[in-house]
């Protein structure tokens, strides 16, 4: 439900989303929050009580929209705003396995804050403020939707399995086994599959160590994984700060 359904428009007929509704896999309709209003200006939004600068959505709208797209107890109404629960995989998977998402997108003014007693769920996507809800919908829409059993092919399932592992992913390559100088490491080229499974484990452990550590804590390591672990962190040390960390990086290509 949003104020601006054109915003959808592209993102959900290019690609994967697109294959997704045409195999009939997932439904996604997109309501115009104006439908709901009953004066000849559709107006949806007026000044906020106590004063100050900015308009605030109505509740009788956005009341009238989520009684009629609610399909029972099912659904699930979610409002996007800055202010939800941050949005992560896990939360992604879960609303996979739902069959029915209300998706509300808040508006960069605010709403009436009656409308939260509509939802099950506020949910954001990052700690930054966009203009309004859609992005966020999309991004939510995108991330749960790969996760809907046959959305993706079996390849593509297996790599997901991956961060449900809570590791970032190995790096990977392709040909040419050099490209200015840049070389693919030996190991990919060697055809030795014990060797590549194993370096792309320790690989996968040494981006989340050197660019998101939080993420260790929470991840499922076996005894390989921690031996691996070990040895990454001692190259890291040794290596004077390791694998460049995330910063601007100015001149050089990578
Ligand atoms: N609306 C505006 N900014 C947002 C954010 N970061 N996440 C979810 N909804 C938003």
């Amino acid at each position: 439900m949003t104020l601006f359904p054109g915003i959808f428009r592209g993102p959900l007929e290019e690609s994967i989303l697109r294959r997704a509704q045409e195999k009939g896999l997932v439904q996604i309709r997109v309501h115009d929050l104006r439908s709901w209003t009953h004066d000849k200006h559709r107006v949806v939004d007026e000044p906020p009580y106590g004063g100050g600068a900015g308009m605030v959505l109505k509740p009788e709208p956005v009341f009238e929209a989520v009684e009629a797209l609610k399909a029972g107890p099912q659904s699930r109404v979610l409002l996007l705003t800055p202010q939800g629960v941050p949005f992560t995989h896990s939360l992604a998977a879960a609303f996979s396995a739902e069959h029915h998402l209300v998706l509300l997108c808040g508006r960069y003014e605010g709403f009436d804050d009656r409308i939260r007693s509509l939802v099950d769920l506020e949910v954001s996507i990052g700690d930054y403020i966009l203009t309004g809800g859609e992005l966020p919908a999309l991004v939510v829409l995108d991330a749960v939707i790969r996760l809907v059993p046959g959305v993706l092919g079996d390849a593509a399932s297996a790599a997901q399995e991956s961060f449900a592992g809570g590791l970032l992913d190995f790096p990977q390559f392709t040909r040419p086994p050099e490209y200015r100088g840049l070389a693919v490491p030996e190991v990919l080229l060697s055809g030795n599959h014990e060797a590549i499974r194993r370096w792309r484990r320790k690989e996968a452990l040494r981006r989340t160590l050197t660019r998101r550590p939080e993420l260790l804590t929470a991840a499922v390591l076996s005894e390989e994984d921690r031996a691996l672990l070990k040895e990454v962190a001692q190259e890291v040390e040794a290596e004077a700060g390791g694998e460049a960390p995330l910063r601007l990086r100015r001149g050089s290509p990578r």
